[in-house]
């Protein structure tokens, strides 16, 4: 494979682009050689880079391209609005259908709002919080990640250096530029560990406002809740009147059209939604219960954004949610993502590399290490061997197979997936365990 088209391209953006990209993530696509691929197009499952290579692809624009890449339901659903005028400024008529299309697939849904990214309705669910609780601290757990902004940019990949003690983490700030201010506010803590949980609550009575979490570790390798750790960590937020947010950004729409909470039966107060809800558009949401987003809707407390709920991106997100709700959709996505999984088990007992295959059908990623158990907190992810991850990651690029570089992220399966695209990845799986 030959990658020249994509490496000029590179060389060119950084004379014009901070560090020749668009965001910190994107060097996440890079190739076999140190530059990032540029892709051209897509359709279905399979992409297409500049230099005209394809993959299938389990990047999925970070998860976004659920229903896989130009839908013709949503490229005809999208024309349309693009002839009609893209966005008013206004109220409009999808917003309102969208919206009420989520209240009848989440279960912690009363009332709903808009953003454009995942970051950003993170903020406002956090804020939301704060001003209902009339508190500032926010308990957010080691390694799940909450978006770049201020709020919660703390200790998601912090090195072992840098986590400090097990049962009070540091808060490490993701980058310069971040204030102290920031970090005073946010307290860390291990997951899926009952008995610290309790502690750090005890410790900071009284003046929480919410514990957020991933529940599903989409960032931490797709690390599962152990039974019983969310419906503790439900119990323990009403008992004390703080505020439970699920970020659902990677789960929401993607694991069943209730997201996390439907799929282990536990209902936060506010939760969060991007990524599978605009199908590659941007747009998010935060949505909850009624008493909490009643006093955002009458401006107690103030959310806005000039773009939120546009016409285009709405739509995109109506029909993305329509399908996904559709079982034979959510059931394919789920059987396709097993039987690579089933695959990539397969090949770790063939081949002798152990490994943990963790997630569910429609997002899961693949550890490495010695003994091939699961994590169950991001500290167990020190004992990952990422340079293993990374070889395995270009022997499946080689093969066409185009997953997210970042170790601790996860693969995203797409409703697009043919028996061709998932024989290939199956292949291309055993291969590269045997090339290991
Ligand atoms: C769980 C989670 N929350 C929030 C975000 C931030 O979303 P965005 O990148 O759209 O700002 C991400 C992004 O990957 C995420 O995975």
């Amino acid at each position: 494979m030959a990658y020249h088209k994509s490496r000029e391209l590179f060389e060119r953006a950084r004379g014009s682009l901070a560090g020749g990209t668009s965001s910190s993530s994107r060097i996440t696509t890079t190739g076999p050689e140190p530059h990032p691929l540029y892709m051209e197009s897509g359709s279905g499952a399979r992409i297409r880079d500049v230099d005209g290579n394809t993959y299938v692809d389990y990047l999925l624009a970070y998860g976004s391209a659920v229903l896989g890449h130009a839908n013709p339901l949503l490229t005809d659903a999208l024309s349309t609005v693009l002839a009609s005028g893209t966005m008013f400024g206004t109220c409009n008529v999808p917003e309102i259908e969208l919206a009420e299309k989520i209240r009848e697939s989440v279960p912690c849904a009363d009332l709903v709002r808009y953003a454009n990214s995942g970051s950003e309705a993170v903020q406002g669910a956090i804020r939301a919080a704060r001003g209902f609780t009339g508190r500032s601290l926010v308990v957010k757990f080691e390694g799940h990640y909450h978006g770049w902004t201020d709020t919660l940019a703390v200790s998601s990949k912090s090195t072992r250096d840098e986590v400090g003690p097990y049962e009070a983490p540091f808060a490490k700030p993701h980058s310069r530029g971040i204030p102290q201010g920031v970090l005073d506010d946010v307290v860390i803590c291990p997951w899926n560990d009952a008995e610290v949980l309790r502690d750090v609550l005890d410790a900071h009575r009284g003046r929480i406002a919410a514990v957020v979490c991933e529940p599903i570790v989409a960032n931490n390798a797709c690390t599962m809740p152990v039974p019983g750790y969310l419906e503790t960590l439900r119990a323990e937020c009403t008992r004390r009147g703080i505020v439970l947010v699920f970020d659902e950004v990677c789960t929401g729409f993607r694991t069943g059209p209730g997201g996390a909470q439907a799929l282990f039966g536990v209902v936060p107060d506010l939760a969060v939604y991007s990524k599978a809800l605009g199908g590659g558009l941007p747009i998010s949401a935060f949505a909850g219960c009624r008493e909490i987003m009643e006093q955002v809707g009458d401006n107690r407390i103030k959310q806005g954004g000039t773009y939120n709920g546009s016409p285009l991106c709405a739509t995109a997100a109506l029909v993305t949610v329509t399908q996904l709700a559709d079982p034979a959709v959510a059931g394919r996505i789920d059987e396709a993502g097993r039987r690579v999984m089933e695959a990539v088990r397969r090949a770790s007992r063939d081949h002798g590399v152990p490994c943990a295959v963790q997630g569910v059908g429609a997002m899961f990623q693949i550890v490495f290490s010695a003994d091939g158990a699961p994590t169950r907190h991001y500290r167990d992810l020190f004992a990952a061997d990422l340079d293993r991850y990374e070889r395995f990651r270009h022997e499946l690029l080689v093969r066409g197979i185009h997953v997210n570089v970042y170790g601790l992220a996860c693969w995203f399966v797409s409703a697009a997936l043919e028996e061709d695209d998932i024989r290939r990845t199956c292949e291309a799986v055993n291969e590269a365990f045997a090339a290991l």
